[in-house]
């Protein structure tokens, strides 16, 4: 392989196996409405009665029997969820445990609640938070554990769960990822403290903006809902400082469609995940993700992890050789949040989160890829794998 920019290796790449796999670029992302969902919005547009009402109230009771959840409460967004979960559940000062490897929202509204986020390190396989290690970094400041389902891939509730017992901490779960995902059988919302998620555009599902959180606690479920709006106990009676964190029912009732759509479009991930592992089995040098014991996945993002002994190339000369094939593919994340800007006072060395940022790729696994998608996926991951084999 001659060496040159990016764009050239990967070209050359695409030369020397003729055209590329796929003519027509198969995209990571795709975000559907149905002409259902765009009913139903235009429905409660022509109504008049945009502000939260019945729409939303619909959406949440069909999103609370969908997690496993006896309360779900909708609001703004999937950082308005995690604001709502965690103001009730932690103190300003208090220590929260949290993954590096994920999204910054999940750390950056610790921050904003006035909690300090401990770092904890990745699995590698799974990359969801390693129990054992956010074990060692417990102390008596501890408080909660805030533990994200990454990609839509479950975490070791079980080790978290007894984690949390042991030390008497809160646990608030971020499946911003995860809708439908399950653990040992039950959906997410059975398990934890509070469970937030995200419905933006590029989700599993979407409302636009929006976002829920979920809940088996009746008196914790009564707070947020206070709390997302204006701490308000009855019409103009106000107990606590609360915000304007509210779902509108335009967006209520584009969840409500896209829920009853959502069980059929998450097997369609996971047959093209079933398809994609096999494939991927075959291939030196590339590793598909692996599902947490007890766990089914949602797959929202399929990541594969790279093995920088068994390939000449960086991961992004991968990932550029990929493209020159037709198959795009997108970093989830380029840096563990141990490396961002905003959390540079809470210095870690986690060498597993900085190997992550160096290894995953995340391919197309989206419900509209058809037949042809999945093979051309799995023979371009192998065509541009052997060309780069050591
Ligand atoms: C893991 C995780 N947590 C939180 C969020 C925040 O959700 P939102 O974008 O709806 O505010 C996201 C969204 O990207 C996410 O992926």
């Amino acid at each position: 392989m001659p060496r040159g920019t990016l764009e050239d290796r990967a070209a050359t790449l695409a030369l020397n196996g003729g055209a590329p796999v796929s003519e027509t670029p198969v995209s990571v992302i795709s975000v559907a409405l149905d002409e259902a969902d765009i009913n139903a919005a235009v429905e409660v547009l022509r109504s008049g009665m945009l502000a939260q009402g019945k729409r939303v109230a619909a959406f949440e009771e069909r999103f609370a029997a969908m997690t496993g959840a006896r309360h779900a409460i909708a609001c703004a967004n999937g950082t308005c969820a995690l604001q709502l979960a965690y103001e009730p559940l932690f103190e300003p000062g208090d220590e929260v445990l949290v993954p590096a490897w994920g999204y910054v929202a999940t750390a950056s509204m610790i921050v904003a609640r006035g909690g300090v986020p401990v770092f904890c390190e990745a699995c590698p396989v799974t990359y969801n938070i390693n129990p054992a290690d956010a074990a060692r970094r417990v102390t008596n400041r501890t408080t909660a554990i805030a533990a994200t389902h990454l990609y839509g891939n479950p975490v070791d509730v079980s080790a978290i769960e007894g984690l949390a017992v042991e030390h008497g901490l809160h646990v608030i779960y971020d499946a911003a990822q995860a809708h439908l995902a399950t653990y040992n059988g039950s959906g997410l919302g059975a398990y934890g403290d509070a469970v937030t998620y995200s419905f933006y555009p590029t989700k599993n599902m979407t409302t636009g903006e929006g976002g829920m959180v979920t809940t088996n606690d009746d008196e914790l479920a009564k707070k947020i809902r206070m709390l997302r709006s204006h701490g308000e106990s009855q019409k103009y009676v106000h107990d606590i400082v609360g915000y304007n964190f509210r779902m509108t029912d335009v967006e209520g009732a584009i969840g409500d469609s896209q829920l009853r759509r959502l069980p059929g479009l998450t097997e369609r991930r996971r047959d093209n995940a079933r398809s994609l592992d096999a494939m991927i089995a075959g291939i030196d040098g590339l590793h598909a993700p692996a599902v947490t014991e007890g766990g089914v996945h949602a797959y929202h993002l399929y990541a594969v992890r790279m093995d920088q002994d068994a390939l000449t190339c960086t991961r992004d000369e991968l990932c550029a050789a990929l493209k020159a094939e037709g198959i795009m593919t997108a970093i989830h994340y380029p840096r563990p949040l141990t490396r961002q800007p905003l959390f540079a006072s809470y210095k870690t060395d986690l060498p597993i989160s900085d190997r992550l940022a160096e290894t995953l790729f995340c391919i197309p696994i989206h419900p509209n890829l058809s037949e042809k998608d999945v093979q051309s996926i799995g023979e371009a991951l192998k065509k541009v794998a052997d060309a780069y084999r050591a």
